[in-house]
């Protein structure tokens, strides 16, 4: 059985885990960082490092001892070498070189999107490749598809904001705070969709790209025109909007790959409306649907965790000696399109 250590400080998480054949978590340890960048509206990165230091010892010891393992236990050392705010990044790579060349254990740099593909193998451990996988998160929404774990095709992505900073910054507009997702989340709940009909951007016959940058727009000029006023409803009627979009764009992908499961991650992924929509749509068009526990669709450690262990047992990881010199993964020509 192999336990992988999984660490991921790409944003504004130190999130640590184990897990067990690429499957089983072992313990998946988060430490949010919320609280500081609220005061900000946004995360500030300077910050964010500062936090990810003094996180990142106390939150591997958890993980340890929440797995009942020692560091002489593991098999391997996995950690996120990008995309992500540089500083935060280096935090955990050090962190996990100075785990790996102390113990010459094998160290696994992973890509941050291949961690959240990878958390539909901790949700359900017998799914079965190809799926078509869209990844909506705070810095991407992108749809894949995935051969084989480590062979994904680009299919889609966004032309400007993501999805998650589609939030982010309504909710910033409409008074919120920061995280968006979360609290629109629950505000939609008390709003009427149908209230204002904010636009859905689809783009050209066909295409598999997304643009959320219209919708924030149309958003605002609502605002600058109304007042902040009836925020429920303009939170639920904005919900909608990106909703619709993210499912009709992942139902269209499935159609054009002649895919039968589809794989729904990333931060946003969270939202209830979009679980609740995207397994309704799924069903109704006979499509096998696999949406992480949200816990596993925001940034965590065992998404990292699991994306490491085919890696390991193809041999695809390096040791200490190999400096991790480059910080994100485009250099993976597998990983097409990133
Ligand atoms: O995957 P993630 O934790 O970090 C990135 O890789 O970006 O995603 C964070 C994003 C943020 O934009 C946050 O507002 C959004 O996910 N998010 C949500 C919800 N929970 C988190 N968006 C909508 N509804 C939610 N419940
Ligand atoms: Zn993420």
């Amino acid at each position: 059985m192999a336990r992988i250590l999984g660490i991921d400080t790409s944003c504004d998480d130190t999130s640590i885990a184990v897990v067990a054949d690429g499957t089983t978590i072992l313990s998946n340890i988060v430490a949010s960082q919320v609280d500081i960048h609220h005061r900000y509206g946004g995360v500030v990165p300077e910050l964010a490092c500062r936090k990810h230091i003094e996180a990142i010892g106390p939150v591997y010891q958890s993980a340890l001892d929440e797995a009942g393992l020692r560091l002489e236990d593991l098999d391997a050392i996995a950690v996120t070498q990008g995309p992500g705010l540089i500083g935060a990044l280096l935090v955990g790579l050090s962190f996990a070189k100075s785990l790996a060349y102390a113990t010459g254990k094998p160290l696994i740099p992973v890509n941050h999107l291949e961690g959240h593909i990878c958390s539909a193998f901790l949700e359900a451990p017998d799914l079965a490749c190809p799926f078509v996988c869209l990844v909506v998160s705070g810095g991407h929404t992108d749809l894949y598809y995935c051969e084989a774990p480590g062979t994904y095709r680009l299919l889609g992505q966004t032309r400007d904001d993501a999805a998650g900073e589609a939030f982010d910054k309504v909710s910033k507009l409409l008074g919120l705070g920061y995280p968006g997702g979360p609290v629109i989340d629950r505000l939609a709940r008390e709003g009427d969709a149908r209230a204002v009909r904010f636009p859905r951007t689809y783009l050209e016959k066909d295409s598999l790209d997304f643009s959320f940058s219209g919708i924030k727009t149309a958003v605002l000029h609502y605002v600058r025109k109304h007042g902040p006023k009836q925020v429920a409803d303009l939170a639920a009627s904005f919900q909608q909007a990106v909703v619709d979009v993210l499912v009709a764009k992942t139902l269209a992908a499935a159609g054009q790959c002649q895919a039968s499961r589809v794989v729904v991650t990333g931060g946003v992924a969270a939202n209830s409306q979009l679980r609740r929509e995207m397994h309704a749509a799924c069903a109704e068009a006979g499509l096998q649907l696999v949406i992480p526990h949200p816990r596993l669709c925001t940034d965590n450690g065992a998404m990292i965790a699991a994306a490491a262990h085919w890696r390991l047992h193809q041999g695809r990881s390096r040791l200490e000696g190999e400096a991790l010199l480059e910080l994100d993964a485009t250099t993976d020509d597998r990983f097409a399109g990133l």
